[in-house]
């Protein structure tokens, strides 16, 4: 069997993927990946590295991370039975997606959003339906109505607030389409301690539900690759199955155990990024950008018809910032994440000098 025969075998969706792609780059002030700027105190990282040590590595971890279902059930105001565990919101991402999408499925998405929903679901063989954003890149509900109409069954991804735009969804929004759909409604909220209407609430209200989010923004965790995902206890049960046994390692769940138990410690460094991101987009505004879009979000997205040479004088002087342009609706777009006020203040710098402006 030659090369090109054994490629064929793979399944047709997954070759015709443009893969998930970042480019490694190594600079001093990082402000492309949407991570919370601030990490956990070294203390903390001694008691998990002790832990670490003492803890048997050749035994499995629990089969159930009870106690970290409890403690994120806690967090939320929910129950474990309501709570999944996982490597990353992605990995929540992908056992959804196993649980409810199969070839000739429909996944509606407001377009420009997280690129990893059409990858797995296109890479499921589903059919991705896209509700672009309006031009002011807001959520456009009537047109995802009328979509929801003639997709009654359709999942429904919507990310608030969203990445990479920022806008956000309120509680009425939602409800108008949770109102009317019958079809399961995932709602993304990696980013909702910066901002925006929580829809935990509406879990108990709507079967059809579910929240996913994580622990690599607001609670500074992104190397550790934790995430979680709510819904109805019945619904949870089912998509428990598919779950591949043991994806929590034991570090994992002590380190997410842990951070949950001292979270009020990354509150203060949430709210300091909150008046960062505010003055960093009173700041852009003055700026002769083309359009700053306002965000709920740890980043803000920004039109600059001199985006190229923009982004590589950042680049020289040692500043990554995240090209958004190749998404749809988004020509000319940077995303700029929330760093320390160091950070920003060298940001602001750089974009005076580009600019030519004291
Ligand atoms: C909207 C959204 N959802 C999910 C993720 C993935 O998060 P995790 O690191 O938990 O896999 C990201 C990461 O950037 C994101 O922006």
């Amino acid at each position: 069997m030659n090369k090109n025969e054994t490629l064929n075998l793979i399944n047709k969706c997954v070759r015709d993927l443009n893969g998930y792609h970042l480019e490694p780059r190594n600079v001093p002030i990082k402000l492309n990946q949407n991570e919370n700027p601030f990490d956990w105190p070294v203390a903390i990282k001694e008691e998990i590295a002790k832990f670490c040590i003492e803890r048997p590595w050749n035994r499995y971890p629990a089969f159930i991370p009870a106690e970290l279902k409890e403690l994120l059930a806690k967090h939320v105001g929910l129950e474990s039975s309501n709570v999944i565990a996982g490597n990353g919101s992605n990995e929540m991402l992908s056992v959804l997606m196993m649980s409810l999408v199969h070839e000739g499925s429909k996944v509606i998405i407001c377009e420009p959003t997280f690129t990893v929903y059409r990858l797995l679901s296109t890479g499921k063989g589903a059919e991705c339906i896209s509700v672009n954003l309006t031009n002011d890149l807001e959520f456009n509900i009537p047109e995802l109505i009328k979509t929801l109409a003639t997709n009654p069954e359709a999942l429904v991804i919507l990310c608030t607030p969203n990445n990479p735009t920022g806008a956000s969804l309120d509680e009425s929004e939602i409800r108008s389409i949770l109102d009317i759909h019958r079809g399961f409604i995932l709602i993304d909220q990696a980013y909702i301690e910066f901002g925006g209407y929580d829809a935990i609430p509406l879990l108990k209200e709507y079967p059809n539900l579910i929240i996913t989010r994580t622990f690599s923004k607001a609670f500074a965790g992104a190397g550790l690759r934790i995430g979680y995902l709510l819904g109805n206890s019945d619904v949870i049960a089912q998509i428990n199955k598919i779950k591949l046994p043991y994806n929590i390692n034991f570090l994992t769940e002590h380190i997410a155990g842990t951070l949950l138990k001292n979270y009020s410690l990354q509150q203060e460094t949430i709210q300091t990024l909150i008046a960062e991101r505010d003055s960093m987009f009173s700041f852009l505004k003055q700026m002769p950008f083309d359009k700053v879009y306002p965000s709920m979000a740890n980043f803000i997205c920004i039109r600059c018809s001199a985006k190229k040479e923009l982004l590589s004088y950042l680049q020289e002087n040692g500043i990554l910032v995240r090209d958004v342009s190749s998404y749809p609706k988004l020509e000319n777009c940077f995303r700029l994440s929330i760093g320390t006020p160091y950070e920003n203040e060298q940001f602001k710098l750089i974009v005076k000098n580009f600019f030519g402006i004291n």
